[in-house]
């Protein structure tokens, strides 16, 4: 997939506080179709807020978001679904005790409407998220199953096929496989390039390096609410990227093609 080379979303000087907390202190940050871009960084380095402010789940303090173009305010999350910027949360927002459709339909259902009243199309929907779920190539064989039944890697690809469903362009996950086991995560990340790969662009934060360096195409440092850098994964390597969450400090990018200056002595 080759990269749409303006962003489809650009963050600018995002800045937020909570109380005497200055969680985010500026931070830009862009969004391609057709990449997965990691953001990476010690524990309250902003990640979460970051995002949340993309979201519509957290209103910054200054800062401006231009999607496509065209500056647009988020205030809250319909704000972001309307722009086709869907969140994947933790805790998954899945109704357990409803079956695989009735989940990725949830709060959309088809309706027909008979002589005597509206009705829901059980059909319709199973038959498109059959249709969705091979489309992602995700392996759930009885979807008439209560996803209460279902392994921690299922539920997660259902939470994630829903944003596909809502017809979202960009996607963001705040730490899809922290629960899961190593297969399971293999899984959610096939599906998370599988979207890349469709087309979206997809932000995702993640604790893992060795996940981000294997699946990502960019990755975003921050430390203490501010931005380190931001590199594509073959322009850097996982030792610079420690070293980034580490120090708080960057060296500039490399520049392909040009030897690196050797380090002076002393
Ligand atoms: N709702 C909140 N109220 C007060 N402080 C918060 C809130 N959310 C986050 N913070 C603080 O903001 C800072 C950044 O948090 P967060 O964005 O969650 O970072 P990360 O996701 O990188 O761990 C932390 O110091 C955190 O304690
Ligand atoms: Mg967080």
């Amino acid at each position: 997939m080759t990269e749409t080379k303006a962003p489809i979303v650009s963050m600018r000087g995002i800045t937020k506080a909570y109380g005497g907390v200055q969680a985010l202190k500026g931070v830009d940050l862009d969004i391609y179709l057709g990449e997965v871009h990691a953001l990476v960084g010690d524990n309250a380095a902003g990640k979460s807020s970051l995002i949340k402010t993309l979201a519509g789940a957290v209103r910054p303090d200054a800062g401006t978001i231009t999607f496509e173009g065209r500056e647009v305010r988020i205030e809250d999350p319909r704000d972001a679904k309307a722009l086709g910027i869907e969140t994947v949360y933790q805790d998954l927002a899945l109704a357990d005790n409803l079956d695989v459709p009735a989940n990725v339909f949830l709060g959309r259902e088809i309706t027909r409407r008979p002589p005597f009243g509206w009705f829901l199309d059980n059909r319709a929907m199973e038959e498109r998220a059959r249709g969705l779920l091979a489309r992602l190539k995700i392996n759930i064989p009885n979807v008439r199953l209560k996803v209460r039944a279902m392994s921690g890697g299922q539920r997660q690809s259902i939470a994630i096929a829903r944003c596909v469903c809502f017809n979202a362009r960009v996607i963001i996950l705040d730490e899809p496989t922290a629960a899961l086991g190593v297969q399971e995560t293999g899984k959610v990340y096939a599906l998370i390039r599988e979207m890349r790969d469709q087309g979206c662009g997809v932000l995702l934060i993640s604790h893992n390096l060795n996940h981000v360096f294997e699946n990502c195409d960019r990755i975003t440092v921050m430390k203490t609410g501010s931005l380190v850098g931001s590199r594509r994964v073959e322009e850097t390597t996982q030792d610079e990227v420690v070293k980034m969450i580490v120090s708080g400090t960057a060296d500039p990018p490399r520049a392909a093609g040009r030897p690196q200056p050797l380090a002076q002595p002393g």
